[in-house]
């Protein structure tokens, strides 16, 4: 009971009690600046939401480095370095999705509001309240007086809900400030509610947007229709001419260099406690789809998709307009698994647009922001070490999972910096990221600040070389 190896913890633990209420209101204050990095008119906030961390780093005395990039800045932060200790790096993220459609928010999604015990506002999740919790833990840490048992390094950047292109380009010339032993990652989710997991997997992605041209301008179609070809309906020839009857991708090529599922990977799927029939309830979808031949599970984490992010054509006011539109475009993008090549993904688009293109129209493909997907081992003392700080901290074990979101920079960094990555998820399915309503979980956020302290005392255990 009086085991002198846990004292230092439980003051951590008692300390970090104490500051909850101060914790919630720097989640507050962080959420409401509306950091929407895709948005050229919010360049500003962007920046503040930047300056606001900062700022907290610069308070609690850490060597702090302001990054400008070409496009939003990143923000820097380091502990003193702790000879014969390993190096972590804490990525995350301070910008935010666009929080479009505005009226299906129940509260205004820059004014965060707590219900339920759940903090409702773009960001709350995704990834404000996840990465804050890295920063609580290690500025309480810092304030108890004790040397943290290793130096953890912070990149907290604002653009990788646009694809992390600038961070990208400049990882070259920042591998030498970000060198580490391992990279923690806290921007994805809980297994389940208060069950704990390590996600060793994550999908890379490309995005496109289509158009689809037709005549010069819009057409009366009482006058033109049946003899001009109408653009929009083209377009959804198109899309549809990309997917066949039993969810298979018809671009040629597109499985060529995707990894199997191993059998082995598919029982420890298949062990996982999940109900397709709960999922789809949950989702408010009478049936759940994909590619034949494969459970939900291995569709979401482990099997490329092509989809539809956002069509337009056409009248999109109230009432009928009888137009041929003159235009019909779509936002595409392919979730690819570990091995594909996003370039490869887009040349394999751009020949299957070209190839079936109806006469009449003219179709163009133009690229966006892609990233190549991740599998992390499973088998590093760092992993080990986060076994037992989420069991310290959830009361329960993790299980290990993969996701099927993409964090651009990931796969980058684990080439770059040669670093085992550990990504540890503190929010919910239902969180509702990228859409309306974004909460994160109160209990979740402070169980999260006190995983990382743990995280932190467990990593600090290891020398450097066992990596
Ligand atoms: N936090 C997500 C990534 C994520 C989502 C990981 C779900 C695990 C589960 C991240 O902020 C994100 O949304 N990434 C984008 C990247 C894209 C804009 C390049 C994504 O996955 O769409
Ligand atoms: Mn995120
Ligand atoms: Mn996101």
């Amino acid at each position: 009971m009086n085991d002198p190896s846990t004292e230092p913890i439980k003051n951590i633990e008692n300390l970090l009690d104490q500051k909850q209420q101060a914790h919630t209101e720097d989640l507050l204050e962080w959420l409401r600046i509306a950091s929407v990095s895709s948005d050229p008119q919010a360049t500003d906030r962007v920046r503040e939401a930047g300056r606001w961390v900062e700022n907290r780093f610069q308070a609690a005395g850490l060597e702090v480095q302001w990054i400008e990039t070409q496009g939003h800045p990143m923000v820097y932060a380091e502990t003193p370095a702790v000879p014969g200790a390993p190096v972590a790096l804490v990525y995350g993220h301070y910008d935010v999705q666009p929080p479009e459609p505005l009226d299906h928010w129940i509260t205004p999604p820059f004014q965060p509001d707590i219900r339920d015990g759940n903090i409702y506002a773009r960001g709350a999740t995704d990834d404000k309240g996840q990465v804050l919790t890295h920063i609580q833990a290690v500025l309480r840490l810092l304030e108890t007086g004790q040397p943290l048992p290793l130096q953890v390094k912070f990149l907290i950047e604002g653009e990788e809900e646009v694809g992390s292109e600038n961070l990208e380009r400049m990882l070259p010339e920042l591998a030498d400030r970000l060198a580490c032993d391992v990279i923690v990652i806290s921007d994805s989710s809980q297994f389940a509610e208060g069950q704990p997991a390590i996600t060793y997997g994550l999908r890379g992605i490309a995005t496109f947007e289509l158009t689809v041209q037709g005549p010069q301008q819009d057409l009366h179609s009482g006058s033109f229709g049946g003899a001009v070809r109408n653009p929009g309906v083209a377009l959804c020839q198109l899309i549809a001419s990309m997917i066949d009857d039993s969810g298979r991708i018809q671009l040629d090529g597109f499985y060529d260099d995707v990894l199997p599922l191993s059998e082995e990977e598919r029982e420890q799927f298949a062990a996982l406690p999940f109900s397709e029939a709960d999922f789809a309830r949950s989702l408010g979808v009478d049936a759940l789809a994909g590619e034949e031949g494969y459970t939900a599970l291995e569709r979401k984490w482990a099997r490329p998709t092509l989809d539809v992010n956002g069509l337009t054509c056409g009248h999109q006011g109230p009432g009928v307009k009888t137009i041929i539109p003159a235009v019909a475009s779509a936002k595409l993008s392919c979730r690819l698994v570990p091995n594909q090549d996003p370039e490869k993904i887009a040349d394999a688009l751009e020949r299957h647009v070209a190839a079936h293109c109806p006469e009449g129209v003219r179709a163009s493909v133009e690229r966006d922001h892609g990233a190549p997907g991740l599998v992390a081992s499973l088998d590093s003392p760092y992993v080990a070490a986060a076994k037992t700080a989420l069991g310290a901290a959830f009361g329960k074990p993790p299980v290990m999972i993969r996701e099927g979101g993409s964090i651009p920079i990931v796969q980058k960094f684990q080439e770059t910096l040669g670093a085992d990555c550990l990504l540890l998820g503190w929010g919910l399915a239902d969180d509702n990221a990228h859409s309306p309503n974004e909460k994160f979980c109160l209990a979740d956020y402070h169980r999260g600040i006190k995983a990382s302290a743990h995280l932190w005392r467990e990593l600090g255990k290891l020398k450097p070389e066992q990596s």
